[in-house]
């Protein structure tokens, strides 16, 4: 299982500290959500904010864009230090182009699904891609509460990409159910406010240990 904090949850204005903590409690991943303000009701960050903790941390960092036509702006995520980009396959018409220029810059492509998308809708990418993110909250804020109703999606695809496949999910991740969202297939967990709300150490330590 690979842990990927979400930073929207950290408190910005001691971002280098914070992003430290997650990395010496064990955290390998590091998730940055970007909003526009369009695709999703929320405008967050850009590229210039992670690149300044870019030369502080050795966390990969998980890019996930939740803005409409991601490809006018791929080449500033990649060149702000990402080291896997995923895009919303419905916020674009053109996601093997997508796909294509993140491999260009050298970087990972993940393609990420909204609650009420089927998987079908990205089944023909699976191969194109190195990830598939499954949204267990509707994108935009976090805090949410987890959407049940994501998890047989979450097994499908298990079932379909295979045991090595990376099956990430976000959203309303804790400690008390990231066992279930495991079992169900996830693994790569995103969680934003179960690790920045509290003690961060403490928290990313129990969400790695409830995760055994
Ligand atoms: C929601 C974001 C999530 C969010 C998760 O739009 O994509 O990554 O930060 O936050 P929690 O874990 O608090 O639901
Ligand atoms: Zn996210």
């Amino acid at each position: 299982m690979i842990l990927s904090p979400s930073m929207l949850s950290a408190d910005f204005a001691v971002l280098k500290e914070q992003i430290n903590e997650v990395e010496n409690a064990g955290a390998k991943w590091l998730h940055i959500d970007v909003m526009d303000g369009i695709f999703v009701p929320n405008l967050s960050f850009g590229a210039c904010v992670y690149k300044c903790i870019r030369n502080h941390s050795n966390l990969f960092f998980d890019v996930h864009l939740m803005i409409t036509e991601p490809e006018r702006y791929i080449k500033d995520f990649a060149e702000g230090g990402a080291d896997l980009i995923t895009f919303h396959i419905e916020a674009t018409q053109k996601p093997q182009e997508c796909i294509d220029l993140i491999h260009s810059f050298g970087k990972k492509a993940g393609i990420a699904i909204n609650p009420e998308t089927p998987i079908d809708k990205v089944l023909d990418y699976r191969d194109k891609v190195d990830m598939i993110l499954v949204m267990s909250v509707h994108p935009g804020y976090g805090g949410q509460k987890y959407i049940e109703e994501v998890n047989e999606k979450i097994s499908a695809l298990r079932k379909i990409c295979g045991d090595d496949y990376l099956i990430e999910v976000d959203g309303g991740i804790k400690a008390n159910n990231i066992k279930s969202v495991l079992e169900c297939g996830a693994n790569v967990i995103v969680a934003g406010s179960a690790v920045f709300n509290d003690d961060i150490t403490a928290s990313v330590h129990e969400l790695l240990k409830s995760a055994e």
